[in-house]
């Protein structure tokens, strides 16, 4: 059994009952997550890209709990220099077998950087995560476009649970979205990175009936919600 919580926009907690890991905790400053970023006791940290609404809060819950950050090479290295105590940097096309699991960086189309007042701090490419938890195979997308090779992804990995972006302006919208989960045939889709603002404000019920059209089941997680798969 593993629980799964959405905290909203792409922030998305796993736990085995052993293990819990969290995906781009961007609690501070989202205006739909109900959670006390003090709470969070994570055993690893995997961050997408250096996007503010990614990166998070990553690097405080890492100094309060010690928790592992897990990303790509740039990006943890940015992580460290900011005071994060504990990093693995890997990047796109590696795998290590973690204490939790197997993790491996895949590919995401989008941008990476931390930009603050005084510059733009590039922090190398963006990732998705494919990750063996709990006796299943996530698919964390990140933020990206539809690409081509999902259906190498898909092939290579027997995805029990993918997480896709379908906000649109920044990422896929629900139409690429959907296309990628056919692409990817997840046994399940998890809708993520909507209706945070209204620039990528999407139903994601629409898109659930778009999925149940073309056979793909799909789970609405309400932001501050769990489920258990
Ligand atoms: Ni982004
Ligand atoms: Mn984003």
């Amino acid at each position: 059994m593993v629980k799964i919580t959405y905290h909203g926009h792409a922030c998305i907690e796993l736990n085995d009952g052993k293990y819990d890991i969290i995906f781009d905790p961007f609690i501070t400053g989202n205006p739909v997550t109900k959670t006390n970023p003090d709470n969070l006791k994570p055993n690893a940290i995997l961050i997408s890209h250096g996007h503010a609404d990614h990166l998070g809060d990553a690097i405080n819950i890492s100094k309060k709990t010690g928790a592992l950050i897990i990303a790509p090479f740039e990006l943890a290295d940015f992580c460290q220099k900011h005071g994060a105590p504990n990093i693995h940097p890997m990047h796109i096309g590696g795998s290590y077998n973690f204490e939790f699991g197997k993790v491996k960086l895949t590919l995401a189309l989008h941008g990476s950087a931390f930009v603050t007042p005084d510059g733009t701090h590039y922090t190398g490419n963006p990732c998705g995560y494919i990750i063996h938890f709990g006796g299943k195979c996530f698919y964390f997308a990140g933020d990206t476009g539809l690409f081509g090779d999902m259906k190498t992804i898909g092939s290579l990995n027997a995805i029990d649970v993918a997480f896709l972006p379908i906000g649109d302006n920044f990422t896929m919208g629900p139409d690429d979205a959907a296309k990628a989960a056919e692409m990817l045939q997840a046994k399940t889709v998890i809708p993520i990175h909507y209706n945070t603002w209204p620039l990528i404000e999407q139903d994601p019920e629409k898109f659930k009936e778009k999925l149940k059209a073309a056979g793909i089941n799909c789970i609405i997680i309400p932001f501050n919600n769990s489920i258990e798969i």
